[in-house]
């Protein structure tokens, strides 16, 4: 994948903890700060970062992806793809049906990018569902926690759950009655990992920061 997911797996580490957390990191992947650059790299790069990541905060990889998809919708806004959000869509459901287009746009200057697909198949009331179907396996919480992201970019607060499906992994959004109905322990909205990490502040009310809980 290109080094963009480098970069933001990187900001998602120092915001959990700090920079000599990062590095150890990339010296366990057997790494160097070169997998941040504009290149494309083997998934298998991808994955032992990602792998790295876990090990250093004894987490699983499910998890890792889950905080960096989480973290993606602003790491992306501030590596200055903000004018994706202003122009996808001004509510969530719009930003959802473009998203393919979105990506596909992408590839005119990410030309080796071999992107995901979306498919909006259920609007009503009470929220969404959306096909995911890629070439790769195990993104799963990767998209779950984008999806996060962008219910907080949207201040949509909705409750999100997926699974297997005959045309791909199905997501479903279903909407919150208001954030403050989010249970303390709650895993979707607020993000909390068993305790050991809580998900602070928003991206309507940055900095997102994560931190360590007693
Ligand atoms: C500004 C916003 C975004 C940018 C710049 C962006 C860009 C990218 C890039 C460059 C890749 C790597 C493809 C490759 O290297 O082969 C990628 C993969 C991916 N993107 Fe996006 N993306 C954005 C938003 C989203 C959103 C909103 C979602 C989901 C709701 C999403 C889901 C994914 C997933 C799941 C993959 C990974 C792998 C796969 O399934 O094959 N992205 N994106």
């Amino acid at each position: 994948m290109y080094g963009l997911i480098h970069k933001a797996a990187r900001s998602a580490v120092i915001n959990i903890s700090d920079k000599n957390s990062w590095d150890d990191i990339l010296s366990d992947a057997g790494q160097s700060e070169v997998v941040l650059s504009a290149d494309y790299y083997d998934d298998e790069v991808t994955m032992r970062l990602v792998d790295a990541v876990a090990t250093k905060f004894g987490k699983s990889r499910d998890e890792v992806l889950k905080i960096v998809g989480e973290h993606w919708v602003e790491f992306t806004v501030s590596e200055g793809y903000n004018s994706i959000f202003t122009h996808a869509g001004d509510t969530l459901e719009k930003f959802l049906i473009n998203l393919d287009r979105m990506h596909n746009s992408l590839t005119v200057t990410l030309p080796n990018a071999v992107m995901p697909s979306f498919q909006l198949i259920k609007s009503t009331n009470e929220g969404f569902e959306l096909i995911y179907r890629s070439q790769r396996t195990g993104f799963a919480t990767f998209v779950e926690g984008i999806l996060m992201g962008l219910c907080e970019y949207y201040n949509t607060p909705m409750h999100i759950i997926f699974e297997d499906d005959k045309d791909g992994i199905r997501f479903s959004l279903k909407h919150r009655q208001s954030l403050t109905s989010i249970s303390e322990n709650s895993t979707d909205g607020k993000y909390k990992l068993s305790g050991d990490f809580v998900l602070k502040g928003s991206i309507l009310n940055p900095p997102m920061t994560m931190s360590k809980t007693a």
